[in-house]
């Protein structure tokens, strides 16, 4: 194999993503991460390592940061990463090129490319309309040809981050934020007991237990429960998977959620069995 993909998935951004890669370049093969760590696999074979998530917090998921404490990558000589965002600022490749530097090497591309928000959370989210949904889209392929390229090549590149949205004018406000949000994201946030619940809407059809993917939800009954002891990877699955919205995120004293308005969003192409197989042994 010359290319392994390793790709990370809430709702099928980073996978339409992961999956048009592999079909573009030739002898590449597809891992999830999930899939890796609960193999307890991080041994990496092949000549190229690519990396394919969405931006969580500015900055890259929990199970990357899992899977990226434990990876060897002693056999491998190209890395490129790729990041899905709703429009953020992105922080995390000096992540990834502080852990390859342990092994003499470096993060030769990075990419940022955006698509639609899966975080009905937020008071900014708006439901994409299917004409925004086409621009991306379109968007989206034409820099796919590009990442295509820059690997055959193995090139060097960095996305010029000039794009993503911040949070002010006053960049002293701004400086802070990019580097409290990734902080809250991977250490403040797993400690929160209760972030979501399932509202009278629900019928107990069990989506979201099959679609979680630290298997964090359990059905007890007709009822999902959020494990006390499971780390969630805030992959949003279970909230936008559902078929009756009947799940809701918990507003936080530093956040309003307002998922109980909000629509929620699925990439056109995954379906939730796409989505589960990520866990599948
Ligand atoms: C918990 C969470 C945090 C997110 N944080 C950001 C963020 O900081 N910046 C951003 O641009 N998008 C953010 N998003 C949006 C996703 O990065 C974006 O929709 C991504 O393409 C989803 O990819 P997926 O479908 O592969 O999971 C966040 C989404 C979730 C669920
Ligand atoms: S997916 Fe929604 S309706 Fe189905 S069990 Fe979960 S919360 Fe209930
Ligand atoms: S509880 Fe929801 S957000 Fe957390 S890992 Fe499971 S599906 Fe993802």
């Amino acid at each position: 194999m010359d290319t392994t993909i390793y790709y990370f998935s809430g709702t099928g951004n980073s996978f339409f993503i992961a999956r048009e890669l592999k079909n573009l370049l030739s002898n590449t093969e597809l891992v999830p991460i999930v899939k890796a760590i609960k193999e307890n696999n991080f041994v990496t074979k092949a000549e190229n390592i690519g990396f394919v998530f969405p931006t969580h917090g500015l900055t890259i998921p929990i199970p990357v940061k899992i899977f990226l404490k434990k990876m060897n990558v002693t056999n491998s000589h190209y890395f490129f990463a790729v990041a899905t965002r709703g429009g953020t600022i992105f922080r995390g490749f000096p992540v990834i090129n502080n852990v390859l530097k342990k092994y003499n090497k470096c993060l030769n591309a990075g990419f940022i490319i955006d698509m639609a928000s899966n975080d009905p959370k937020l008071a900014s989210y708006h439901d994409a309309t299917k004409e925004k949904l086409d621009s991306l889209r379109i968007y989206a392929l034409n820099k796919i040809k590009l990442i295509q390229k820059v690997i055959i090549n193995k090139e060097n590149y960095h996305n010029d981050d000039k794009t993503g949205i911040t949070f002010s004018k006053n960049i002293l406000l701004n400086l802070l934020l990019s580097r409290l949000i990734p902080f809250m994201t991977h250490f403040i946030s797993p400690m929160v007991k209760k972030y979501f619940y399932a509202d009278s809407k629900c019928t107990g059809c069990g989506t979201c237990e099959k679609v979680c993917l630290s298997e964090k939800i359990k059905m007890n009954g007709k009822k999902p429960v959020w494990q006390k002891n499971v780390t969630c990877y805030l992959c949003y699955s279970c909230l936008n998977y559902c078929p009756f919205k009947a799940i809701q995120i918990y507003s936080k004293i530093w956040m309003k959620s307002f998922t109980t308005e909000r629509g929620r969003y699925l990439h056109p192409y995954a379906k939730s069995g796409e989505i589960a197989q990520q866990k599948s042994k």
